[in-house]
């Protein structure tokens, strides 16, 4: 059980690893398109794709269960923890918006260039601050019960949801992703 327990908090950090690098690739398309180019749209739909099947309905919903443990067993370490549901949907929010200006780019709308920077700058930056959050606070106070009880966590509830581009590298739906990813030397093979 202890073994498993710690496996699932690691798994959410490693998923912190691999949104960082995707989160990478999207600050390069809009710093790009700040300097007048065009970027790769197809890319940045791939992206946000990526970002509503796995971050947002797996990542996220995942943590607020592990969150939902903490609450309940370890009320002392549980401060502020009732803000993070709504971060999640912030976020969420946020990403629909960004998807939205992306989609109707391709499909030739005008949306206007600074819409699209700020929009992506926006959910980069909110994500980098919420997974740091996570990272240097939460995820310590997760580490600290998981440590004083093996059982602290019911890993009954948790069902294992493969990473679509880190672990099933389902390149046929996210090739421009998995391709920028490969050139960035990041951990896709
Ligand atoms: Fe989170
Ligand atoms: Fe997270």
């Amino acid at each position: 059980m202890g073994h498993d327990t710690r496996q699932l908090i690691e798994e959410l950090r490693e998923d912190h690893r691999n949104m960082a690098l995707v989160l990478d690739v999207l600050e390069q398309t809009a710093a790009s398109a700040r300097s007048g180019e065009d970027p790769d749209f197809e890319l940045i739909d791939e992206i946000m794709r990526y970002m509503t099947v796995y971050p947002d309905a797996v990542h996220h919903p995942k943590e607020d269960l592990v969150y939902g443990e903490l609450i309940r067993n370890r009320p002392q370490l549980a401060s502020d923890l009732e803000d993070v549901p709504a971060d999640h949907r912030q976020i969420a929010e946020l990403g629909s918006k960004l998807r939205d200006d992306v989609e109707a780019i391709i499909a030739g709308a005008a949306v206007r260039r600074e819409s699209f920077v700020k929009d992506a700058s926006d959910y980069v930056r909110r994500l980098r601050e919420h997974m740091q959050w996570e990272e240097t606070d939460l995820f310590k106070r997760v580490d600290e019960m998981i440590g004083k009880d093996d059982r602290a966590i019911n890993i009954d509830e948790f069902q294992h949801i493969k990473d679509p581009v880190f672990e099933l590298e389902i390149e046929s739906v996210f090739e421009r992703l998995t391709a920028s990813l490969k050139n960035a030397g990041c951990g896709v093979k």
